[in-house]
């Protein structure tokens, strides 16, 4: 399919959209995001599955942008979420109820009663202790939550940064695998639970089908168990994690591998599939348009001085993660630099001697992969707006998130105090 991204007479375009006009129309930082990317990214993992009966739970928290979630609601997709907050801007964007899959190993007694008031399809069970308060509050409520387990599969999983792992032995997620049999057996005496399910999630940006391969089996055996000891289990929900490439030279995901193998246990075990992609549907989709600042020369290394900092766009500063960066506009020569960001924190860097385009200042640039886990992790650091947010669909734009207002930064502090005592 078309790149989101596209260069055209020596322009880099959203779609057929200009990135200079974007620029100039709503100023940087800007995330942009192609519409049609995510379209044609959702098309293709529905293609990919579908052969057995299955739902795809977008993980909002990689991009929760209402127009994103409406695009991806128009198209048939749920929502994987993490929060109470997440589950109203779910429910803004036109979803209901049994769209909704709710992972998470701190959900507050208020979130679980938002998400029983919703109905949601399924609350992921992570410890017992959490088992028991959702009994407690489906009881208090009247009715009967569907839950999973998820299990926690211990496989070992070879993602690019340690604080993206989850599938492991000894993450706070999941249920250890030695404990599931003791769960699903509590189940039963707890009358306003019903497991419906069972699932996992072996960690993010996994670029190959081993630790799916290695984690199948034992969530497999987990819904033998529950199966024989009299639950109705209906859904088993794979996670996210699919990977994307991030670098120039990185192939996609096998896709293909991948569902091959989650086929065949969805098909030996008749279970509805549930998967929660994040970065897949959204990362490709999504640029950080930034411009340079200043170039800077210092201690023999040369710095390009963006208008974007780690506040916009954390990953580098987060995980070392590395992004790509092209000019907007192609420029003849190359210069060894830095592509630093105005926070006063060292750490605030989007790369790190790198082969990089001879921008001056004033140049565009486009921090590329960045519709997932970009928007969302932003932060008002330095005491900055946050950037704004606009989609691309063909030829035309919309501004989907204003850019922050100074007024907007102290909207919920008080400098003249209303003092009380306890
Ligand atoms: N399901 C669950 C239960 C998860 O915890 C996650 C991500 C996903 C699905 C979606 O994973 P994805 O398909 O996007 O890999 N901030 C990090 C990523 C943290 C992912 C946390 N959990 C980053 O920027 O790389």
């Amino acid at each position: 399919s078309e790149p989101a991204f596209p260069r055209r007479g020596g322009v880099l375009h959203a779609e057929q959209v200009p990135i200079p006009a974007i620029a100039a129309a709503v100023g940087t930082p800007t995330y942009v995001y192609s519409a049609n990317t995510i379209r044609a990214r959702l098309l293709r993992l529905e293609q990919a599955f579908a052969s057995v009966p299955h739902r795809i739970h977008f993980a909002m928290k990689a991009n929760s942008n209402l127009a994103v979630l409406r695009l991806l609601h128009e198209l048939g997709a749920g929502v994987d979420i993490v929060s109470g907050g997440e589950l109203f801007r779910a429910r803004e964007a036109g979803f209901i109820g049994r769209d909704v899959v709710f992972s998470g190993v701190g959900k507050t007694v208020r979130e679980i009663e938002q998400a029983l008031e919703e109905r949601v399809l399924l609350i992921n069970v992570e410890s017992e202790a959490e088992l028991v308060t959702i009994d407690a509050v489906a009881g208090r409520q009247g009715v009967v939550a569907p839950i999973a387990i998820r299990v926690n599969p211990e496989v070992t999983v070879d993602t690019p940064h340690a604080y993206i792992k989850t599938g492991e032995k000894g993450q706070k997620f999941g249920i250890p695998r030695d404990d599931v049999a003791r769960l699903v057996a509590m189940v039963h005496e707890l009358p306003h639970v019903a497991l419906r399910g069972l699932g996992m999630h072996l960690g993010s940006q996994i670029g190959n089908a081993d630790p799916m391969r290695d984690a199948l089996p034992r969530l497999l055996s987990a819904i033998a168990s529950a199966r024989a000891d009299g639950h109705a289990i209906a859904y088993m929900d794979v996670g996210g994690g699919l990977a994307v490439p991030y670098h120039a030279d990185e192939g996609d995901a096998d896709v293909d591998d991948y569902a091959e193998i989650v086929l065949a246990a969805a098909r030996e075990t008749g279970l509805t599939l549930l998967l929660e992609p994040g970065r897949f549907l959204v990362a490709e989709a999504g640029a950080l348009i930034t411009e340079v600042l200043y170039r800077k020369h210092a201690a023999g290394k040369d710095f390009i001085v963006t208008d974007a900092g780690m506040n916009d766009l954390v990953r580098p500063a987060l995980y070392q993660a590395y992004h790509r960066i092209d000019a907007v506009e192609s420029i003849e020569g190359t210069v060894v630099a830095d592509v630093v960001g105005p926070i006063c924190e060292s750490g605030d860097f989007y790369a790190k001697d790198r082969p990089m385009p001879d921008v001056s200042a004033g140049a565009l640039l486009a921090v590329q992969t960045a519709g997932a886990y970009g928007y969302t992790m932003s932060s008002n650091y330095n005491s900055r707006p946050r950037p704004a947010e606009v989609m691309v669909d063909g030829d035309r734009f919309a501004v989907i998130t204003e850019r922050e207002r100074l007024e907007d930064l102290v909207r919920h502090e008080r400098a003249h105090l209303q003092w009380r005592t306890a």
